[in-house]
């Protein structure tokens, strides 16, 4: 679409424009930003001001026009990671009003929008708060341990062949449907920045899930669990105790049976395998 393909300039004037058309209110924001310029500088807030904020622009496209503003005086924009825009990457991952991804459950910041606040109100933006997330400037952390967990046993090594006949392989309905709803994690790490102790089981619980639950990833199904939550605890994250924070505040709503699943693979893997 012509929109997406536009400068954030143009695509600013073109969302004002189109307002004025409409002639709908826009809001004035306050806004308390995190500023730290590397993993080892101190940190502190900053405010902004964010007048003529589109109660229908996403909430990085707010952040947009605040770096647009700040570029215009000469100053440093916020740094905040992003990618698809669309739910589905998770990198936009930042604490919105002491809330991860924001207020609204089941929503990603990318697409939580301005109406879901109030005009005049003081939001806070901070990064996801973690010791095996470390900041990497302003809203942007390292979320690689993420990535080191699913290189450590997320994936299949058996050759699956070409797209199979419907019903050559038959999976149990239920077993499909709960493998869809924990392959739906897009690695965010909102559970970790939700959790009192930071663990990182539900991201794991649901990465085992999803292979334990269909006969791809059953190879590799021992092996797999006792490395990923090998690799988990090498990584720093701390332990669960059942808060249930994490799926409370996972944009997609990833269950708790999840670490109920994952806790039973860690069990009957180390009962099994000849490497415990
Ligand atoms: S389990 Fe939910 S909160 Fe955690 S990484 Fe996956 S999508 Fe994000
Ligand atoms: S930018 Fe991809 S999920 Fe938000």
């Amino acid at each position: 679409m012509k929109l997406f393909l536009t400068s954030n300039i143009k695509l600013q004037t073109l969302i004002y424009t189109e307002h004025l058309k409409l002639n709908t209110k826009f809001m004035n924001l306050k806004l308390k930003v995190w500023r730290q310029k590397n993993r080892k500088a101190e940190g502190k807030f900053e405010e902004y001001n964010a007048p003529h904020v589109s109660p229908d622009m996403s909430f990085l496209e707010m952040l947009d026009v605040v770096n647009n503003d700040l570029i215009k005086e000469g100053k440093e924009p916020v740094a905040f990671d992003h990618d698809c825009r669309e739910g589905i990457c998770g990198s936009c991952s930042m604490y919105i009003n002491g809330r991860a991804h924001g207020p609204l459950k089941g929503v990603t910041t990318c697409q939580l929008h301005m109406r879901s606040f109030q005009d005049g109100e003081t939001i806070v933006i901070e990064p996801f708060r973690a010791n095996a997330f470390p900041v990497v400037k302003d809203l942007v952390v390292d979320r690689s341990a993420f990535d080191r967990i699913q290189q450590a046993g997320g994936f299949v090594s058996v050759n699956t062949g070409s797209v199979p006949d419907a019903n050559a392989i038959p999976v149990p309905k239920e077993d499909a449907e709960e493998a869809f709803n924990v392959a739906t994690c897009i690695q965010c790490g909102a559970c970790v920045a939700a959790c009192k102790n930071s663990a990182a089981m539900l991201f794991v619980g649901a990465k085992v899930s999803q292979y334990a639950l269909l006969p791809q990833g059953q190879v590799e199904r021992t092996e797999r669990v006792l490395d990923m939550v090998e690799q988990m605890d090498k990584e720093g994250f701390g332990a669960c105790t059942n808060i249930g924070a994490c799926s409370a505040e996972c944009p997609k709503e990833i269950p708790l049976t999840a670490i109920a699943r994952l806790n039973r693979e860690f069990i009957m893997a180390s009962m099994s395998s000849p490497k415990q």
